[in-house]
């Protein structure tokens, strides 16, 4: 069993995990094979009264889950209706949200009913930034189908759309009612995405849990799913339930992103996926930091072996030079100063702001001077 500090998740008979999220609106996080065929129900108890849902989904999921969940919500007493959007980041756009609140307005739906987001990120960042914006904030219950969906973005409440000059650029934060995580989605999502949320997974061992990592680097990751989204969602959760609004320590979980967006950017966010470029942004990062002796030697190469293990790259033939100039336009860094996540070791990370020039240096494998040394606090706050 993973050791992660924080809320006890209540777990009944080893199957059914329940974790509280106390963020200014809290909510539950459900994970349990084959919870979608009982949505209905879990959705019922969360909402006693109301009777409406919309269910945004896209076209690769609602043709696979959405008959199942449409069927238990009407036999729990709700009158669903659905919109489906074609599949992709493409679709994470203004447009696609502005159609599903035209849907939305149409179906009459009111501040007494609720959206229901069945599939990945895409579909959650999107129905819960519509959710956030119908009628000034309705409710909405993210079912995330996706490996990332349900070890990151179904968990912390931000939600948004891309624009034509960068991805996430508009949003706002709209904590769930309810996630209800069904392991067993997974067994249809595309190996290259499951590969994809397995960087998000390594990253979390990284940052927080030497026993999550030790366990991904030898245990066979199929038969231990559950264990393992819990591991990652208590995590999040805690670091979220600190800092909600992303000001402080949730940007820890940036960690390997500040390079791996700029990896993404050079290759025109296609040819490389985000969890492939933000494995080579933690292997990068940890050998600068092995180099600058802030991080344990060895730990470049054990998270390079683990992204192996799951069929993810380590390298990437980008000039350094480019990478960094690529960073520039990084929503996460502050003008002059960047926010590079560094380790200590596995499980034990931290961020400070140094100046672009400095991480240039850092980058290169020197140990710049504003760097603190390796007994500074886990969290430097800006
Ligand atoms: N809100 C947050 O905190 C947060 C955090 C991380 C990422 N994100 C966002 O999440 C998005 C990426 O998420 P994603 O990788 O899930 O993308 P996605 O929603 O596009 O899903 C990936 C692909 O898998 C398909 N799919 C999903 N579940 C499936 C299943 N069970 N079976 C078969 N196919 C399935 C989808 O149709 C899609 O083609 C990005 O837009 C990113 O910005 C948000
Ligand atoms: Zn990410």
């Amino acid at each position: 069993m993973f050791h992660v500090r924080g809320n006890p998740a209540k777990q009944k008979g080893g199957i059914n995990m329940e974790i509280a999220v106390r963020t200014r609106c809290p909510y539950t996080i459900r994970i349990q094979r084959g919870i979608l065929k009982q949505a209905g129900e879990a959705c019922r108890e969360r909402f006693p009264k109301g009777n409406r849902v919309a269910v945004i989904s896209d076209s690769h999921v609602f043709p696979l889950y959405g008959e199942s969940l449409l069927s238990s919500l009407k036999a729990s007493g709700f009158s669903p209706v659905s919109f489906c959007f074609h599949a992709g980041e493409a679709s994470k756009t203004l447009s696609t949200v502005e159609k599903i609140l035209l849907f939305l307005a149409e179906e009459k739906l009111t501040r007494t009913d609720f959206l229901i987001a069945l599939g990945g990120g895409v579909t959650g960042d999107m129905a819960g930034f519509a959710a956030a914006c119908y009628l000034r904030g309705i409710p909405f219950v993210q079912i995330p189908t996706s490996l990332l969906a349900q070890v990151d973005s179904s968990v912390g409440g931000k939600t948004g759309v891309d624009l034509p000059q960068g991805k996430n650029l508009v949003g706002a934060f709209h904590q769930p009612a309810l996630v209800l995580i069904d392991p067993d989605t997974l067994d249809t999502l595309p190996p290259a995405f499951f590969a994809d949320g397995m960087g998000e997974v390594i990253k979390y061992g990284c940052i927080r849990s030497p026993e999550l990592f030790s366990r991904l680097e030898t245990g066979n990751i199929r038969e231990q799913m559950e264990d393992v989204i819990r591991a990652c969602v208590e995590i999040k959760r805690d670091i979220v339930e600190r800092d909600e609004l992303d000001t402080g320590e949730r940007m820890l979980l940036n960690f390997g992103h500040t390079l791996g967006h700029a990896l993404e950017k050079l290759h025109g966010f296609s040819a490389l996926s985000h969890g492939a470029a933000v494995g080579i942004g933690m292997v990068k990062i940890a050998q600068a930091g092995e180099a600058a002796g802030i991080t344990e030697p060895g730990t470049a190469k054990r998270i390079a072996a683990l992204l192996q293990r799951y069929s993810l790259p380590i390298d990437d033939p980008a000039d350094l030079e480019d990478l960094l100039d690529a960073t520039a336009s990084d929503k996460k860094s502050a003008g002059s100063q960047i926010r590079p996540v560094l380790l200590r070791r596995i499980g034990e990370s931290f961020f400070t702001p140094m100046p672009r020039e400095e991480f240039r240096r850092f980058c290169a494998g020197i140990k710049p001077s504003s760097l603190p040394d390796t007994s500074a606090p886990t969290c430097k706050l800006p």
